[in-house]
């Protein structure tokens, strides 16, 4: 028990206090029927410009390998993928099973030509064979994991070598340029609804994602913004054959 507490206090270690209790309070999963609401605002304006952004910078890195979206949600994210690089053999995880079937849902009604494979699945145990896919991401989902490092490590394993995973979510601290930027761009009311929503949800801070990074197998990643959303690039390195 001791150990277990102290494994965790590792992981929640890059959050501040009292953001450590609303980790440990919140569900990890989306399920009915917080996912119909979800779903409803994940249709809004702002998050689709958001999911478009996200697949163009995505697609920049990988337009025809094996991709894996963590947390995929209402799947938005993977029709726009669908939509801008075709040739991608896509996948889209969950926690929730409700979300899984919001997605198929949404998938279907959506009738892309080529299939999207949903899947309910963890962050901490995914379940796909070692370096078998081209590129990760995720967007919105990481401040859910019960256990980032461990779902870092993951990632890891099933990455191909050289491949990427790219990690998008709200954090504490946008810089004030950004945060002008979209401030124009999409109204002050619906950034200030985001604020708001960032002190209810167990967001990272830039340094705290940073942190989650440099304990994981990557052992180190960069940011960017892309929108409001911060994205953290990790890279598994090509392993030296030293034989
Ligand atoms: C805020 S939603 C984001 C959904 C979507 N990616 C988007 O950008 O709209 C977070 C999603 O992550 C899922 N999730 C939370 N913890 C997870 C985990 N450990 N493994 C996989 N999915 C998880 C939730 O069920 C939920 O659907």
């Amino acid at each position: 028990m001791v150990a277990l507490k102290s494994s965790l206090n590792k992981y929640l270690l890059p959050l501040p206090g009292w953001r450590r209790w609303l980790k440990r309070l919140q569900a990890e999963s989306i399920p009915w029927p917080g996912c119909f609401l979800y779903n409803a605002v994940s249709t809004t304006s702002i998050f689709q410009k958001h999911y478009e952004l996200a697949a163009e910078d995505i697609t920049k890195y990988c337009s025809n390998g094996k991709l894996l979206d963590i947390g995929t949600g209402p799947g938005w994210l993977l029709l726009k993928l669908q939509k801008l690089a075709p040739a991608l053999n896509l996948t889209g995880m969950d926690i929730s099973a409700d979300m899984v079937k919001k997605a198929r849902e949404n998938i279907a009604r959506a009738k892309v030509s080529a299939s999207i494979l949903l899947e309910q699945g963890s962050a901490d145990l995914l379940p796909y064979a070692d370096n078998s896919f081209d590129m990760v991401v995720s967007t919105q989902s990481l401040h859910h994991w019960k256990n980032p490092v461990r779902g870092f490590n993951e990632i890891f394993r099933i990455l191909k070598d050289g491949g990427r995973a790219r990690i998008y979510d709200i954090v504490t601290d946008v810089p004030s340029a950004v945060f002008q930027n979209s401030a124009r761009e999409y109204g002050w009311l619906k950034l200030l609804m985001l604020w708001i929503h960032a002190c209810e949800e167990p967001f990272y801070s830039r340094q705290a994602t940073l942190e989650l990074a440099g304990l994981s197998l990557f052992q180190k990643g960069t940011l960017e913004f892309i929108g409001v959303l911060c994205c953290l690039d990790m890279e598994k390195k090509l392993q030296k054959n030293f034989h």
